[in-house]
């Protein structure tokens, strides 16, 4: 297929994304649990706005013609990598199958998809819709399936080219592991976080309080960049805790098919049970337990917004994953020390900002080792916006151009220039 064809495909994928906007939308709170406000707001959108953006890159990846040393014509050509693996995760599974299948295709590759276990519905209606909107059968693959057979067998198989992942940072391990002993194809890996979130003394603490608790609580608390340390400056704190406290008393938790409903149940019985465990690992370890803490009524995967305060960066919840609307508030006294404190995890994915002095911000923004830093903002996210980690939160970058690089080969052709005779 010619590249301004693969455009054409693209857009008119995007544009089927929108006309069926609140059926996907209702597929993925369905499967998921998540707001359907939420779903059909933002995910669903931003999907298409995420195959849009690659659609105007199917045209514009080309190579060069290289002036190298010597009597040659050397070409750099870009080609497409061949079959691309791609295994995604629950927590966003349409954002994820957009971020990855986008690229892949506006390159040229073909590509068999793995969903997650627990959400495997909007991978399959647009996959539909991406036939229906001119791709060849054969094409685009949505094999849904268990990680450790379908995700395994896809990550050794000689035929696949290239894999990307999003999930766990202990499966990511695997997936290196299993491309190695294969045929050592590259991997792109988006992982884990622990995410700082961090707030100066001349930061507008209103804003503060009310970005730290949707950096923590989006999505149940079920986000790799999840802003899951709040660090506070002391002269602030107090006022921060007592308001976080109140804005996670009034979050309202319920059927994410209701109107004005923010959190829906957790994923499954396993996250529900490790976020319990890590609520309970809080307490025991002597944080002060604000509010929540519990499962909320006797049905379903429900769990109440909960804020931990006095937090330690040593206790086990400063220092791995959660993955709940657990929210974890840490105190500190000057910049120096929370950029000291901030940058020794396993991770580094993201990071928030909050101040009012854009010396501070700039200075605090380059010394975190972290993928992404929003100053006095959270959780923006464009396609045109490369997004990744540093350390034990992934390999690579994805959105973007960046995106394209880890869907394409480069060969070199290399030919003698000889002078004609009649020169
Ligand atoms: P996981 O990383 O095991 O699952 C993600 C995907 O990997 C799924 O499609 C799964 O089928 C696949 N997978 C699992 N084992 C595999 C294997 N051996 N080979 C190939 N593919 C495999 O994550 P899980 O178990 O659902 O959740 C565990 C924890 O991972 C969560 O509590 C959370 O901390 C973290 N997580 C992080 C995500 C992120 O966005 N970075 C997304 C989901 C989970
Ligand atoms: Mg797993």
């Amino acid at each position: 297929m010619t590249a301004y064809e693969r455009c054409r495909v693209l857009l008119r994928f995007a544009d089927l994304i929108e006309q069926h906007n609140d059926e996907i939308a209702a597929l993925e709170s369905w499967d998921g649990g998540k707001p359907l406000e939420q779903s059909a707001g933002a995910e669903v959108p931003m999907a298409a706005r995420c195959m849009r953006y690659y659609a105007g890159w199917a045209d514009k990846i080309h190579g060069m013609v290289v002036p190298a040393d010597g009597p040659h014509h050397v070409q750099v050509l870009r080609e497409p990598i061949g079959v691309a693996g791609q295994i995604i995760p629950w927590n966003f599974p349409l954002l994820m199958f957009a971020w990855k299948v986008g690229p892949a295709l506006a390159c040229g590759n073909a590509v068999v998809l793995k969903t997650a276990e627990q959400t495997p519905l909007s991978a399959l209606y647009v996959a539909s819709l991406l036939h229906e909107a001119g791709l060849p059968e054969g094409v685009l693959n949505v094999v849904p399936g268990f990680g450790p057979t379908a995700g395994a067998a896809l990550c050794s198989h000689m035929g696949v080219d290239k894999l990307a992942f999003t999930g766990s940072t202990g499966t990511g391990k695997i997936i290196l592991e299993l491309a190695a002993r294969s045929n050592l194809k590259p991997v792109t890996l988006e992982l884990g976080g622990k995410s700082p979130f961090i707030v100066m003394d001349d930061a507008d603490v209103d804003q503060a309080v009310e970005l730290a608790h949707r950096a923590i609580f989006f999505n149940q608390g079920q986000c790799c960049c999840a802003g899951s340390r709040t660090f506070v400056h002391e002269s602030v704190y107090d006022e921060f805790v007592e308001k976080s406290k109140a804005r996670a008393q009034r979050r309202v938790v319920g059927d994410p098919f209701k109107k004005g409903v923010e959190q829906g149940p957790q994923i499954d019985g396993q996250q529900f049970k490790k976020i319990l465990g890590y609520v309970k690992s809080g307490v025991d370890s002597g944080a002060t337990l604000v509010t929540g803490g519990d499962r909320l009524g006797s049905r379903g995967f429900y769990v109440q917004p909960t804020v931990f305060a006095d937090v330690e960066d040593e206790m086990k919840i400063a220092k791995e994953e959660i993955f709940g609307p657990i929210q974890s508030i840490l105190k500190f006294r000057d910049v120096g020390e929370v950029v000291r404190r901030a940058n020794p995890t396993q991770y580094g994915l993201a990071a928030g900002v909050f101040t009012g002095s854009l010396d501070t911000a700039n200075a605090v923004a380059r010394a975190l080792r972290v993928g992404t830093v929003w100053v006095n903002c959270y959780d923006v996210f464009d396609a045109a916006i490369p997004f990744g980690g540093y350390k034990m939160s992934g390999v690579g970058r994805e959105k973007g151009p960046y995106s394209l690089g880890n869907y394409l080969q480069t060969k070199a052709v290399v030919a003698p220039l000889r002078d004609p005779a009649w020169l």
